[in-house]
Order: structure tokens, then C-alpha cells, then sequence
């Protein structure tokens, strides 16, 4: 696997591929899982060559904490990439990536980013956006692979790349699970041994809005079980609990069966934020 540190060795790498050969390209934070791999596995099978990144981009954290405590496992990251067949990782600084200007650019993404995390995360979409954006430019894949687990992430870098006609083919990749439905994260490795017994509670929450519209219950009562479920676990804050439709985003108010709709939720477990999101009908 060819590892790359700088822009310039990058571009030079691509620049000299076969034009014949297709490039399908994960952006990653890095601190590696079995989610993460499903999207290169899914890659490989679908291209000639999968390029891996790995960069915490710091445009994209509204806290500092989070920023700062993000984990980091270099050495690991990149021996599970080679064993999973990735052809080539591009782990650049900051510094080289920004041109030196760490900062984000400003986009239109027609409200998608006004709901849920953009409403408590400021700037964040902007953020991914903007270093996205630059991962495309810079390694002009044919195919981008993200994962349904930041379902309004994958929605907002669709709506980039139509806004845009940005020659490159986005692919949705379902969500990669542990055993007990607790959806894989990076962050997953800073709960302690109790806040991951607990934080079950986000998918079983999912799971029964799901079973609950599918026995004819409203989106009101839905929202009540969550309030319920949340309130009554001293180990988990409820940040949100959406029902929205999938495409747009927007909350859902009475349902149609015309329309697809997701539910999706955001928890603190201490000071580790965890999301996660379902598919209703
Ligand atoms: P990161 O959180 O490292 O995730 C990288 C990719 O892996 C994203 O597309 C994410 O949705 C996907 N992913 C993470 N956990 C998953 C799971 N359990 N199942 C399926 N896919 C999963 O998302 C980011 O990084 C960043 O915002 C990034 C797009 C790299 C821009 O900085």
C-alpha cells in the first residue's frame, strides 16, 4: 500500500495513473473500524483502485473538546487498511492540505444543514464540505464512498455535488453494526465499560419508532417513546430525536406513505456524543 503525507506526492500519484483505471476514494478521520473497512471492501469491489484518507479535519468541530480528544491510531489505522486491500492512504497536516488559510468555505446547501447536527453544530457542515470538496479536486475519484451512519453528511455531499457538477459519483453505504445494534464510531472507544452497556438504548430506541409506525402509530407518540426512554436513563442525554423525511430532510409532520422517512438520534454518554439513524418504512 502506498502511504502519501504531502499534496504534492499525491497529486503526482494521480496524475500518472492509468486514465482507464477507475479510483474510488473513503474519506476517513481515521481511529479505524469495521465500519470504516466495509466501505473500502465495498470500494475495492467496485473500482480498479481504492485510495484511503485519514485527516481529523479541524474545520469541522464546533468544540474544542472534541477536537482535541479525538482519537488517534496511526499505526494500526494503516495496518488494517493494507490488510483489507486498500491500494493507497493520503494522511496530510492541516497545514499542507488549507494552503496554510484553516478555514471553511461557505456553501448553500438549500437548509439540509439546518436541522439536526448543523442545528447543534455550528459550522460543521460547512466544514466537511469544504474538506471533501478539496479530497475531490485534489483525487478526482470517479467513485466517493460514505456511510448511511451520517446519513445528513452523505445527504449534504450529494446536494454539493449536484449544486456543483462535481464529476463524481457519490455511493451511500449502510451502516456497519456491533452485535447488540450499537452502531460502530470512532467514539465508540472512549465510553466506559457501563455508558457502552447503555448506549444500546440509541438503536433500541430506533428500532422501536420503526415497529411502532409499522403497527400504525403516529409520529407523536413515537417522539414520546424516545422522550421517555431517554429520561428515564440516568447514563444518556438526549440531544435529539428526529423523524424526517430522507430525502429533504425536513421534519415529518403527518405521515405519507408516499414518502421515505428516517428517524435520528444524537446522545451524550458523558462527554462522548453518539448518533445514529434508521430508515422507517
Ligand atoms: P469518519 O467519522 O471517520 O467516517 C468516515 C466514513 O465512514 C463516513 O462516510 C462515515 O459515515 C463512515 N462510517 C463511520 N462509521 C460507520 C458505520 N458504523 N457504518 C458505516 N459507515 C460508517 O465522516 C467523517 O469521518 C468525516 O466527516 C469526513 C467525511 C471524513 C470528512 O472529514
Amino acid at each position: 500500500m502506498k502511504v502519501f503525507k504531502t499534496v504534492d506526492s499525491l497529486r503526482k500519484w494521480r496524475s500518472n495513473l492509468n486514465p482507464e483505471k477507475k479510483l474510488g476514494l473513503v474519506p476517513t478521520m481515521g481511529a479505524l473500524h469495521e465500519g470504516h473497512l466495509s466501505l473500502i471492501r465495498k470500494s475495492k469491489n467496485e473500482n480498479d483502485l481504492c485510495l484511503a484518507t485519514i485527516f481529523v479535519n479541524p474545520t469541522q468541530f464546533d468544540r474544542k473538546e472534541d477536537l482535541d480528544s479525538y482519537p488517534i491510531s496511526l499505526e494500526t489505522d494503516l495496518h488494517m487498511l493494507e490488510e483489507s486491500g486498500c491500494d493507497a492512504v493520503f494522511i496530510p497536516t492541516p497545514e499542507d492540505i488549507y494552503e496554510n488559510k484553516i478555514a471553511s468555505d461557505l456553501f448553500d446547501f438549500q437548509g439540509l444543514d439546518k436541522v439536526m447536527e448543523g442545528r447543534f453544530r455550528q459550522g460543521h457542515f460547512d466544514g466537511v464540505a469544504t474538506i471533501v470538496r478539496k479530497l475531490f479536486r485534489l483525487t478526482q475519484p470517479d467513485k466517493a464512498y460514505f456511510g448511511e451512519k451520517d446519513f445528513q453528511q452523505l445527504q449534504i455531499i450529494k446536494k454539493m455535488v449536484k449544486n456543483q457538477s462535481l464529476p463524481v459519483q457519490v455511493i451511500p453505504c449502510e451502516i456497519y453494526r456491533e452485535e447488540d445494534g450499537l452502531a460502530m464510531s470512532s467514539r465508540n472507544q472512549r465510553l466506559d465499560a457501563k455508558q457502552r452497556e447503555e448506549a444500546t438504548l440509541l438503536y433500541q430506541t430506533l428500532r422501536n419508532g420503526k415497529e411502532m409506525l409499522q403497527n400504525g402509530a403516529g409520529f407523536e407518540n413515537i417522539h414520546k417513546m424516545a422522550d421517555e426512554a431517554f429520561q428515564s436513563n440516568p447514563f444518556l442525554k438526549l440531544e435529539y430525536f428526529e423523524i424526517a423525511e430522507s430525502d429533504t430532510l425536513a421534519p415529518a409532520i403527518s405521515y405519507d406513505p408516499s414518502k421515505k422517512y428516517r428517524a435520528f438520534v444524537a446522545a451524550f454518554a458523558g462527554p462522548v456524543r453518539l448518533i445514529d439513524n434508521i430508515a422507517l418504512n
